[in-house]
């Protein structure tokens, strides 16, 4: 480490005294069902960290946790030492939802969605100022969607979508960004344009939570990875969370079948299209 990266580091430590991210024995329940189990997790900035499970282990109800959306039955999340609302007030967190969890038919445009992005800045007229525009500008460019501005956002092509909200995040400014399956069902331009773009987030200091499907990808990807069943089970390196010893814990002894069948193993289901367990998500 140089003199220089060390007196950065110091300087950031003092801007920034608490993790990212602080899961303190979060539980949720959905009715009966339980989704999280004191689940604990931290993170700190400027990591890319990815969150590895089967379908209906929690991870799209840590992420709404997270972004204070669902009210822990116990247990609290943290976001730079605050709760959650401070950061989704000051528009510090950029949320990449699954596809499920949005309405593709409303009627906004992809600049609007970027837009959005936007809002916490614009007051009760929400009258966009040119400083807006240009936000907005900037960061369909940067996600390679400045020709689709005026399209409705769901005619777009998957990874178009995917990139859209990225962009919404980029706009706001934040500092964090939490992606529920950001490549399910997307091609491959858009999984490298937006790998590309989450590592020069981080690089910023932006610190990145990535649910993900492609265990393949994940050493590339990330920084570090969790493996999710209602609890995390395991939070390292990711090499060391992708042993197979590891990954049974959480996918199912199936997982061990490596011997290059595809419908077997993790993300069998995710290929085929089908889910890997009978709740649902
Ligand atoms: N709105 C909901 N109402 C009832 N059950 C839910 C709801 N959302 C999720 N669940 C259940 O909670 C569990 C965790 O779901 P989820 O967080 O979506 O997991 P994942 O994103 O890992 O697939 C699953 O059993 C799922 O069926
Ligand atoms: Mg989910």
């Amino acid at each position: 480490m140089s003199a220089f990266t060390a007196h950065r580091d110091a300087e950031a430590a003092q801007a920034r005294p608490h993790p990212a991210i602080q899961v303190e024995n979060v539980t949720v329940h959905y009715g009966e069902v339980l989704a999280l189990d004191a689940a604990s997790l931290v993170l700190e900035h400027s990591r890319i960290c990815g969150l590895v499970g089967m379908n209906g282990s929690g991870k799209s109800t840590l992420f709404k946790a997270i972004m204070g959306m669902i009210r822990p039955d116990a247990g609290r999340v943290l976001i730079n030492g605050a709760p959650p609302a401070k950061a989704r007030k000051e528009g510090g967190i950029g949320y990449v939802p699954q596809s499920e969890d949005v309405d593709w038919q409303f009627p906004l445009s992809v600049r609007d969605v970027v837009m959005m992005g936007r809002y916490g800045r614009q007051g009760f007229t929400r009258r966009p100022s040119k400083a807006d525009r240009a936000a907005v500008d900037d960061a369909l460019e940067r996600v390679e969607l400045s020709d689709f501005a005026g399209r409705q956002i769901g005619q777009l092509s998957g990874g178009q979508k995917k990139r859209a909200f990225v962009a919404r995040g980029i706009a706001q400014g934040a500092t964090m960004m939490l992606l529920d399956e950001p490549f399910a069902g997307v091609d491959k331009r858009s999984e490298a344009t937006i790998t590309r773009l989450l590592r020069e987030l981080a690089t910023d200091g932006c610190t990145i939570l990535i649910s993900t499907h492609d265990l393949h990808a994940l050493p590339q990807l990330c920084d570090e990875a969790v493996l999710l069943m209602r609890k995390v089970l395991m939070h390292g390196a990711p090499e060391v969370v992708l042993q197979p010893e590891n990954l049974a814990m959480a996918f199912g002894l199936d997982v061990l079948n490596r011997n290059g069948d595809p419908n077997h193993g993790p993300g069998a289901g995710q290929r085929n299209g089908q889910r890997n367990d009978e709740t649902g998500s």
